[in-house]
């Protein structure tokens, strides 16, 4: 991943909630860009630029019929596959936010950093081979510097389709070791996987996801932890935009 080594001169951010998104493009004043692929899809995308650093958003847009944001895995790997297309960035990035867990002394607002690769939790299959192809496992960038940096927490990411969770998905993220849970990350880190281009998670905590409120949870903290992820991201472009290499990550 990440196969050449000079400095990272143009990162993307997928967004599946323009809410996730909107603080950071009025932040950095990001213009959108049109005549691009997967608009039949309702994808979206905003370009700038902080000093050498090229700054692609894309944003998984509204679904049509149900006038709400396209979130989980289909519409972010739709996304994820016109973005890398339409733009081969040297860095895919998975922002949004999360559910954390209590027994992990996760606080909301907490930011995440994908480690050691992003799994699924629900793509049960009990069939050998398809069994962990269901699971997955996709890479995700070794990270030295950037938790401290951005005074982040790093874990395992778990991806599904539901913001609850059953007992059963409680018992695979466990026993998976998964810190965090969302609905895109996994999607997104396959299709850049196959396009042999890095791939880094950086989610914010709105809720726990064992709680059986997390819905309440979620809806209540969401501003803040929208605002906390547009800090994180705002510090980690500027380093970046100093001309940073993946080994300084
Ligand atoms: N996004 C925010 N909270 C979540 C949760 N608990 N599960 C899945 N996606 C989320």
């Amino acid at each position: 991943m990440g196969s050449f080594s000079g400095p990272i001169q143009h990162i993307a951010l997928l967004f599946a909630m323009e809410g996730e998104a909107r603080p950071l493009l009025e932040t950095l004043s990001l213009a959108e860009q049109t005549n691009k692929p997967g608009s039949q899809y309702g994808i979206r995308y905003f370009e700038g630029t902080l000093k050498k650093l090229k700054v692609t958003v894309a944003l998984n847009g509204q679904d049509p019929h149900h006038n709400v944001d396209n979130i989980g895995t289909e519409s972010a790997a739709l996304a994820a596959h016109c973005l890398i297309e339409a733009y081969q960035p040297h860095l895919v990035v998975s922002a949004g936010t999360a559910g954390g867990f209590v027994h992990h002394g996760t606080k909301i607002a907490d930011i995440f950093l994908s480690q050691e690769h992003v799994v699924r939790h629900d793509h049960r299959i009990a069939i050998p081979g398809f069994d962990t192809y269901g699971q997955g496992r996709f890479p995700v960038l070794t990270l030295n510097h950037l938790p401290n940096l951005l005074q982040a927490k790093t874990g395992i990411i778990t991806t599904g389709n539901s913001l609850d969770a059953t007992e059963m998905d409680l018992d695979v993220i466990s026993e998976l070791n998964a810190h965090v849970k969302e609905m895109e990350a996994a999607a997104i880190a396959r299709v850049a996987q196959r396009n042999q281009t890095a791939f880094l998670a950086i989610k914010a905590i709105t809720d726990f996801a064992d709680s059986p409120e997390n819905h309440d949870e979620f809806i209540q903290n969401y501003s803040a932890a929208c605002t906390k992820l547009k800090d994180t991201l705002v510090s980690f472009l500027t380093f970046l935009s100093d001309g940073r290499s993946f080994e300084e990550l």
